[in-house]
């Protein structure tokens, strides 16, 4: 199935047909990842999976936990910051939160980072390894108010794809 969803078509999706794209990514992933160590291919191609499905995003990819600090990962989107501390910004609180953050106006978040002036809602996924976070996804909107509990619970249903295959890495 492919989905091509335009913005407008995306105000009025139903939770149904969200929950529909999402069991479609997770099957599409389960096929990408199959077979597949290396971390690196792994996160690049899970970035490019979401940010070429996903309608209405600017920016869709990874931070990793390098002692105090995020650094930036595999991503789809314009150039984006490159270190992050923990506690800083949307996806450092991600990391001290231990729990999926979503914006849904960056402008109303203090301390938000600006990496593109356009993005105005964010979803931040903590990633983890053997119950430690190694880190977050992110995945930034143009749109007011993109993210909804549909998308939290199915963008986390894919980071437990990855996790699993890190786990079986
Ligand atoms: N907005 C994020 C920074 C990362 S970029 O959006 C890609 C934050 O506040 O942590």
């Amino acid at each position: 199935m492919t989905f091509t969803i335009s913005d407008a078509a995306y105000a009025t999706d139903t939770p149904a047909a969200k929950q529909a794209m999402y069991a479609d990514l997770r099957s599409q992933l389960q096929g990408l990842l199959a077979g597949e160590s290396d971390f690196i291919a792994n996160t690049a191609n899970f970035s490019a999976l979401v940010f070429h499905t996903m309608p209405g995003l600017n920016w869709a990819g990874f931070y990793f936990l390098k002692g105090d600090e995020l650094v930036l990962g595999p991503f789809q989107g314009k150039p984006a910051c490159i270190r992050i501390k923990k506690g800083r910004g949307v996806c450092g609180t991600t990391v001290v939160e231990g729990k999926s953050i979503v914006v849904h106006d960056v402008h109303a978040f203090p301390g938000h980072i600006a990496c593109d002036v356009h993005s105005r809602s964010e979803l931040v996924v903590p990633v983890f390894a053997q119950e430690h976070i190694i880190g977050v996804f992110d995945l930034d909107s143009p749109l007011t108010g993109r993210f909804d509990e549909v998308d939290v619970q199915g963008v986390e249903s894919l980071v437990r794809v990855l996790e699993a295959a890190i786990v079986a890495a």
